[in-house]
């Protein structure tokens, strides 16, 4: 009888990999840091992912089933599992990069370089911030017991709304943490995963105290004791500067009772989704969860809990009275009419746009330095990856006759292509781009993107019935917002592709 073949044992760690691996559980050796604690080894390891070995003696360590470990380390790109290349985010396939650098081939994310070649300003610093009246409402907050209702009610008259994209009301969101049982967490989402968009990125490299300031202030209206920053990975500039703004903060003495630590994302646009963020944080794998509960009321470890864009923090001080600075061009967001677009494509100039009362779509290309060389516009896609294709004819009628028609801005993504570019070509972009970051949970969606990305893609003729069906099964069945909104994206291209409509 043939002997059953021997598992070899798994053997002793690299010792540079095991000193790594100690050097993070020294930090903290939680479940919660798993993600961090991979993300750490994957750096010490000059981009190369942890290996098998150092998985199962991580998992020991952490006491998980090493398949708990193997799922986390497999479901974020990031962390480059087992990997003998480094992880590399430079090279992109994705439109934007593709319009303006005619690539046609990469693994997505590339820094969100879109703008091309980073400019960036300095940071105003903690000792300008302050200054400036920064953090005094939280000397209010601490000196006086009405202040917190006081300034949960200027938000509410403010109106403040996500700037994520939904519009929720924050004084509601708030109120609802506030009411559920429970220590509440704070979270600043600056996962910025979305195609093209890199309006979080710009304001917290230009003024990261106005985002910390808010979400102190979250933090202390609502009884909560951490806050997390949790940020896409390949924003290392932000992550310098940020760590910078956090040990200012916390030397002065401002945020006594609240832990505030900065986590990184793992590389994939569902990162960025609420429920997903926060298993992500929890050390599981980045999947959406089924709505109710929302993280309002169970959360981060089933605690209520506040989570905003950071865009949505910065323009809260605005609630308490902060005014627009003309030294720090990002704080004209302050003003409710101002909006930040992240405008990318064959532009002379791509970055983000600060406009007041934007009159039409075609004034971006102004504020973004006329179009590229050679190029006439030839449309736009507006809202990311799951956008809408909008011809140049439409990008100069009044843009409040195209929000009453229906088009939404989304967190105001503008990808300007030109007259010449293949408008079914772009949209086969957007699709692949979907079906690649689908995170796979439901067959709606996990199915839907990638044979929407397979048609678009196809030499055949367009058969428009294919895409409206998928529209309509994803639209309909899936769990989250990526596989809806791609569902919805497809339905609009019977329009935006159809000949009449060039
Ligand atoms: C696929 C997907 C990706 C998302 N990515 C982000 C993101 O990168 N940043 C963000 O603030 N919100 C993102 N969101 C929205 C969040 O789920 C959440 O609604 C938002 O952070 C709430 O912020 P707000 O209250 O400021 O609008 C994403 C949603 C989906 C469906
Ligand atoms: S809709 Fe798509 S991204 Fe969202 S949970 Fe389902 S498979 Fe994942």
């Amino acid at each position: 009888m043939p002997r059953a073949p021997e598992i070899a044992p798994a053997g002793p760690v690299d010792a540079a990999e095991l000193a790594a691996l100690e050097t993070s559980l020294a930090r903290g050796a939680t479940r919660e840091r798993l993600l961090e604690i991979l993300l750490e080894v994957r750096d010490a390891k000059g981009g190369r992912g942890i290996s098998e070995k150092g998985l199962r003696h991580l998992a020991d360590r952490l006491r998980l089933f090493p398949a708990e470990a193997y799922e986390v380390a497999t479901a974020f790109p990031a962390v480059n599992y087992g990997a003998s290349e480094p992880y590399a985010t430079e090279a992109c396939g994705d439109l934007a990069c593709a319009l303006r650098h005619g690539t046609t081939s990469g693994r997505g994310v590339c820094r969100n370089h879109c703008d091309g070649p980073r400019q960036a300003p300095e940071p105003r610093s903690f000792a300008a911030y302050r200054a400036a009246g920064g953090y005094g409402v939280l000397d209010a907050l601490r000196d006086d017991p009405d202040a917190p209702a006081r300034i949960l009610e200027l938000i509410a008259t403010h109106h403040a709304v996500g700037r994520a994209g939904v519009g929720f009301p924050v004084a509601e969101k708030w109120r609802q943490v506030m009411a559920a049982a429970g220590t509440p967490v704070i979270i600043v989402n600056v996962d910025e995963g979305e195609l093209a968009i890199f309006k979080d990125r710009f304001i917290l490299e230009s003024d990261p105290h106005g985002v910390l300031e808010a979400a102190l202030v979250a933090g202390r209206v609502t009884g909560a004791d951490a806050i997390f920053l949790y940020v896409r990975d390949d924003y290392a500039p932000i992550h310098a500067i940020l760590r910078q703004a956090m040990s200012d903060v916390v030397a002065a003495g401002l945020t006594e009772g609240i832990a505030i630590e900065l986590r990184r994302s793992g590389g994939a646009f569902i990162c960025g989704e609420e429920t997903a963020l926060i298993a992500s944080l929890e050390g599981r794998p980045a999947r959406p969860s089924e709505r109710p509960p929302f993280p309002t009321e169970r959360g981060y470890l089933g605690r209520p809990t506040v989570l905003h864009n950071a865009e949505t923090y910065f323009r809260l001080r605005a609630a308490w009275g902060a005014a627009p600075d003309p030294a720090v061009p990002v704080s004209g967001l302050l003003d409710p009419q101002a909006a930040v677009f992240s405008v990318s494509g064959r532009v002379r100039a791509p970055g983000p746009k600060l406009a007041h009362g934007l009159a039409r779509l075609e004034d971006l290309v102004e504020l973004a330095g006329g179009m590229a060389a050679g190029a006439r516009l030839g449309g736009m896609v507006v809202a990311g990856s799951s956008g809408t294709l909008v011809a140049a004819a439409d990008c100069r009628r009044p843009l409040a006759d195209l929000l009453a028609e229906g088009l939404r801005l989304g967190t105001r993504g503008i990808i300007v292509f030109g007259a010449d570019d293949d408008k079914r070509a772009i949209a086969a972009r957007m699709a692949a781009y979907l079906a690649r970051e689908s995170c796979g949970q439901c067959g709606p969606c996990r199915v839907g993107t990638a044979k929407a990305a397979h048609v678009l893609a196809a030499p055949e003729p367009l058969d428009m019935s294919i895409l409206g069906d998928l529209s309509t099964v994803m639209g309909e069945a899936s769990l989250c917002a990526l596989g809806r909104n791609a569902g919805r994206f497809l339905g609009g291209l019977s329009s935006s592709l159809a000949p009449s409509n060039p």
